[in-house]
């Protein structure tokens, strides 16, 4: 079967150990204001992103699509997230550009009311390959069409592709592909798991780009997962360029503080909990993204992850009503204090002057 892969990436996920060694949301805090003179019960949590009205700003994060179990996890994921208005992105279309008899994992997002949908591609697939052509803007049209999608994910993986035994690894070319996608179709660039930088950031919006899913380092460590696949099929080199490359990456807090060039920005890598998506606001998201807290949920029922998202949503409302924020543009203004490995991260980094 072609795309094994990506029912591995689910199984190495649900049972083996893909964490960062560091959820770096640790070092970032919110100041408690113990007189927060606002009521709990009147918190606006919603918010605009990409021209679409969420009633909370929280997204799931691409995650599959593409093979035999992925249909009812999209099913899943995408039942939640109209249930409870927020966004939803799928998995890399690739499978489906590739084999259109694999498209009805994806479609079936289709079936539901999901204010914002988020299509998915790979950087990687836009050039050429070693042994494949580049998609081009019909593809990318295709994907968008397939699932009625507001705006494509062009994913940067380029730490997982080098871990992968079938490994896309020529780089050349894409910044200025994505240009040329961008200009017909809304684009987010999105990192899989080890953060955009200043520079890159400023690249991405020079060629076009709408938004920013920094996806950073903290959670899920597309080196591990990679990594897993390795040692099972005793590849020894990438074994150890997996092990070696665990924690690369920028962690996801100081990437929003780094990607901040005026887009919209989303933060995916490591969010956990409603406290985690109220830390990433204060420190400039619009959104918080989370994709592997939601995905054995997602394998077992709708009602799971709206159980799952729904818990997420009310640590976000305590957390804002814990700041005396009633709506989410007063949580962007809340102080953020940055402590331990993190502030060390970020001293290093500020210009010098
Ligand atoms: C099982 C799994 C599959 C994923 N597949 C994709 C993908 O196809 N395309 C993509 O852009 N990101 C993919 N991701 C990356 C996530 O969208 C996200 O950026 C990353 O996992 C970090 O978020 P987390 O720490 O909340 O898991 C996948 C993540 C998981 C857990």
């Amino acid at each position: 079967m072609k795309f094994e892969r990506k029912a591995d990436h689910i199984d190495i996920c649900l049972n083996r150990d893909v964490n960062a060694s560091r959820n770096h949301w640790e070092d970032i805090q919110l100041l408690h204001r113990a007189l927060p003179e606002i009521d709990m019960g009147s918190i606006d949590t919603s918010v605009e992103l990409f021209g679409k009205k969420l009633a909370a700003p929280v997204i799931i994060s691409a995650i599959t699509g593409g093979f035999d179990g992925a249909e009812s996890i999209n099913r899943n994921l995408a039942k939640a997230a109209a249930e409870l208005g927020i966004g939803m992105g799928v998995g890399s279309q690739r499978p489906a550009l590739e084999h259109p008899e694999l498209a009805s994992s994806y479609e079936v997002v289709k079936e539901y009311d999901v204010p914002l949908v988020i299509g998915n591609v790979g950087a990687p697939q836009l050039v050429e390959q070693k042994k494949r052509h580049a998609f081009g803007i019909d593809d990318c049209k295709r994907a968008m069409e397939m699932i009625d999608a507001d705006i494509l994910a062009i994913h940067l993986n380029f730490l997982q592709e080098i871990v992968q035994p079938e490994g896309d690894t020529n780089a050349a070319g894409c910044l200025e592909a994505m240009g040329k996608v961008a200009k017909q179709i809304p684009v987010l660039a999105k990192e899989t798991g080890a953060g955009i930088s200043r520079d890159m950031a400023q690249d991405l919006r020079m060629k076009g780009v709408k938004g920013i899913d920094v996806g950073g380092l903290g959670g899920t460590s597309f080196s591990a997962v990679e990594y897993h696949r390795a040692v099972g099929r005793n590849e020894e080199t990438l074994s150890r360029l997996g092990e070696t490359f665990w924690d690369w990456g920028i962690p996801t807090p100081l990437s929003i503080l780094e990607a901040d060039v005026g887009l919209p920005i989303i933060a995916t890598g490591g969010l956990n909990t409603g406290l985690d998506v109220a830390k990433s606001i204060s420190l400039g998201a619009r959104a918080g993204g989370l994709s592997r807290k939601l995905l054995k949920p997602a394998t077992e029922s709708p009602e799971a992850v709206i159980k799952e998202l729904e818990m997420i949503i009310a640590e976000l409302k305590a957390a804002m009503f814990l700041v005396g924020a009633s709506r989410i543009q007063a949580l962007q203004d809340t102080p953020v204090i940055v402590t331990g490995h993190l502030s060390e991260w970020l001293n290093a980094m500020e210009p010098e002057e």
